[in-house]
């Protein structure tokens, strides 16, 4: 029977006999597969690995932070942290179209990604957290067979671009597996049992026009929400749970005064691959608990609401 900590051993010998003296260089997404990739990448081979990290500035409340940290005080492992995040609203300003805010965002991640590897002066190879779905899968994840549902953020066409080769160490592993071989690899439990998140982060969180204001008061409801849903317990039960904001405004009273404020809306899932998904049966005082939190807590929002779509026939992300 095949161990994790056989497997990284096999494959820290073929890394290093796969790059040899080359330069490999990562791009980190914030998420568990591109952060086990790199550790164990720089396990193997050590400086010879430089990580990027586009932070778009959609990431949840000090999730960017603890990325860097991560990664250059803990594992000592050198990573070029882009603030991107005034590019990326800048060009989202008056995009309100679903599929056009996911392809600019897509695009523009490709771009700013190319411009930092020339800056460190290119590399050989490319690493990817592709895992074995991600190979057999090559149908949109959103479970239509033929159409596009959403255009998928990743970064697909960069290695054939950029005439480099690939270093995908997972691509045997699934989710699970590579779970597995984070917490062998030292990832914080934090880390390594994180809800997936999208590429392109908050924005498809916030239907309409995505502005600065509108990230940061998702990020604060977003952040009790799950505060709330670790206390009680249930983090672990739940694939993905996170707030949307919804471009609606609707009249409230807070003590005496008339409010006219955003509607946030609460989803929690459960899947075993988020093709299909259920909602996640909180109970009434729960959810009453972190829509009262959420409405004194967060300014700008005067409303929450549960979403109790499945999936099908709703998608997880609103967009
Ligand atoms: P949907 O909304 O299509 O999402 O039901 C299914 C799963 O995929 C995640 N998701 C994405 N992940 N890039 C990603 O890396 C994307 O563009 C993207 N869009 C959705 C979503 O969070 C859920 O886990």
């Amino acid at each position: 029977d095949w161990t994790m900590a056989e497997f990284r051993q096999v494959k820290i010998a073929e890394i290093r006999e796969q790059v040899g003296n080359g330069r490999v260089i990562c791009g980190l997404s914030g998420g568990v597969d591109s952060a086990v990739a790199a550790v164990l990448i720089h396990e193997a081979i050590g400086d010879q690995l430089t990580c990027v990290f586009v932070d778009h500035g959609l990431m949840r409340l000090g999730e960017a932070e603890q990325v860097v940290s991560l990664f250059r005080e803990h594992y000592g492992i050198k990573l070029v942290h882009v603030n991107a995040e005034e590019r990326f609203l800048g060009g989202l300003a008056g995009l309100t179209d679903p599929e056009k805010k996911r392809k600019f965002i897509g695009g523009e991640f490709i771009a700013v990604f190319e411009e930092e590897a020339a800056k460190i002066g290119g590399a050989d190879f490319l690493a990817q957290g592709t895992l074995y779905p991600d190979v057999i899968e090559s149908v949109s994840f959103t479970g239509g067979p033929s159409v596009t549902i959403k255009s998928h953020h990743n970064v697909g066409g960069l290695p054939e671009r950029m005439n480099m080769k690939l270093v995908e160490p997972l691509r045997e592993l699934f989710k699970d597996e590579v779970r597995v071989l984070g917490k062998e690899l030292g990832l914080p439990d934090i880390f390594v049992g994180r809800h997936p998140f999208p590429g392109p982060g908050l924005a498809i969180r916030i239907p309409g026009e995505v502005t600065k204001e509108r990230c940061d008061i998702l990020r604060k409801a977003d952040f009790i929400y799950l505060e709330e849903i670790r206390n009680a317990g249930l983090y672990d039960a739940i694939w993905q749970a996170f707030a949307v904001l919804l471009p609606v405004r609707t009249v409230g009273v807070m003590g005496d005064h008339r409010t006219y404020d955003s509607v946030c809306a609460v989803r929690a899932v459960t899947s075993t691959d988020g093709m299909t998904a259920d909602i996640y049966p909180f109970d009434a005082a729960f959810l009453s608990r972190v829509a009262t939190r959420i409405i004194n807590e967060v300014k700008g929002i005067n409303r929450v609401v549960y979403d109790y779509t499945s999936k099908p026939p709703g998608t997880i992300e609103w967009e």
